[in-house]
């Protein structure tokens, strides 16, 4: 007998079964606690993991980013022309997601929605919106827009292809650690969006374009930015707790703050803070650091809130030197691996995705006699 309570924003509503990740007992990407995978693996094999569902060999690996590499450099003008031509006129999530329609028309097996097709298009999708990733982000820095040097890691390049420079280790691996936090997180907003696409039978790429329209809404991907737009607003660590006491009092939402699965605090978040201690350590902006401090510790006391991934993310990425528009598309480089593994499981064994309403209309009235 079907669930006939209407729940708000589907909370508590279990509406798929995987085995891609879980939240129970902690964050894991099939079988693996995050931080396990933060600690020991690079992101290139956590996207085959979730990918394929096993580790991948030696050889696997070694041409698995040789792949991403060989879809990275092929990236061309089809694709990155029209993007150029928009730019700086439209957001740029709104500017990847084009991309990732603009890429379906070259992709031989577009249409074909077997879950041995959309495996292949999922590893080559990696590198494809990497190099879409790349552009976007270095289209507001002062560097030139190219494909990166061949070889790297998928951190490294982005970072490249973005700044314009290839990043010392400690810079390359605090990337490949965000990435991997990012991949996958069971069924968020963007993801239940690629499912119910894939649902109904459409490709890997529609599904794909619909999760990064949802990424992009503020309370889910769009958060990383925001959270850069607060810091920048307090100004500085003396501000910020006047600055927080009025924003909650005049109750304002604290973007990077606060999770639907997440109430006693989002373990990515836990992971990442130290992370941004060390870079900010090495660069002298430990004031940036102290800021945040202070506001996570009032919004723990007065909202009982703990801080999202976003929040640490955002402070990241500034130590990366990297802009703000670029945020939010970093995380659908990552992510764009998570979606792809669900919509891989979604055509391996499908339903359609057709929930119903309960209604609060107009009782039945007649138009006509
Ligand atoms: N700042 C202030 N108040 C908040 C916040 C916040 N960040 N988050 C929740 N609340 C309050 C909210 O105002 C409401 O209060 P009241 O009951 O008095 O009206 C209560 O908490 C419940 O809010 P809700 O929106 O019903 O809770 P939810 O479980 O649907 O919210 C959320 C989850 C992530 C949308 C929300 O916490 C939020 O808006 N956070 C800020 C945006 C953000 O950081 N998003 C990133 C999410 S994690 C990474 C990702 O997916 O991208």
């Amino acid at each position: 007998m079907a669930e006939s309570t209407y729940r708000p924003g589907l909370e508590g509503v279990v509406a798929a079964d995987t085995a891609i990740s879980t939240i129970e007992g902690g964050l894991l990407y099939r079988g693996y606690p995050v931080e396990n995978l933060a600690d020991h693996a690079s992101f290139e094999e956590v996207a085959w993991l979730l990918l394929e569902g096993e580790r991948p060999s030696a050889r696997e690996l070694a041409e698995f980013r040789e792949l991403i590499q060989e879809s990275m450099q092929a990236v061309g003008d089809d694709v990155l022309g029209p993007l150029r031509e928009i730019g700086r006129s439209c957001h740029p999530m709104d500017l990847v997601r084009s991309g990732v329609s603009l890429l379906s028309a070259s992709e031989p097996e577009a249409e074909d929605v077997t879950p041995e097709a959309d495996l292949r298009k999922a590893k080559r999708l990696i590198g494809q919106v990497a190099r879409i990733v790349g552009a976007v982000g270095c289209w507001h820095t002062a560097c030139q827009d190219a494909p990166p040097t061949p070889g790297q890691s998928l951190a490294a390049s982005l970072l490249e292809m973005i700044t314009g420079e290839p990043p010392d280790p400690m810079a390359e691996r605090a990337m490949d650690i965000s990435l991997i936090l990012y991949a996958e997180h069971e069924l968020n907003a963007s993801t239940f969006a690629a499912r119910v696409v894939a649902s109904t039978l459409s490709d890997l790429h529609s599904a794909v374009v619909a999760a990064i329209a949802t990424l992009k809404g503020p309370l889910h991907g769009g958060a990383n930015e925001r959270v850069m737009d607060v810091l920048e607003e307090v100004g500085h660590e003396q501000r910020a707790e006047s600055w927080i006491r009025e924003q909650l009092a005049a109750k304002r939402r604290i973007m990077g703050f606060g999770h639907r699965v997440y109430r006693d605090g989002d373990p990515r978040a836990v992971y990442l803070k130290p992370w941004c201690a060390k870079l900010a350590e090495d660069l002298g902006l430990e004031e940036l650091e102290r800021r945040a401090d202070i506001i996570e510790q009032v919004v723990a006391t007065e909202k009982r809130l703990p801080p999202n991934l976003d929040w640490p993310s955002a402070r990241l990425y500034h130590y990366l030197d990297l802009p703000v528009p670029s945020y939010t598309p970093l995380f659908v480089a990552s992510r764009v691996v998570g979606w792809s593994a669900h919509v891989i499981e979604q055509h391996g064994n499908n339903r359609l995705i057709r929930p119903t309403a309960t209604y609060s209309g107009a009782p039945r009235r007649s138009w006509g006699e």
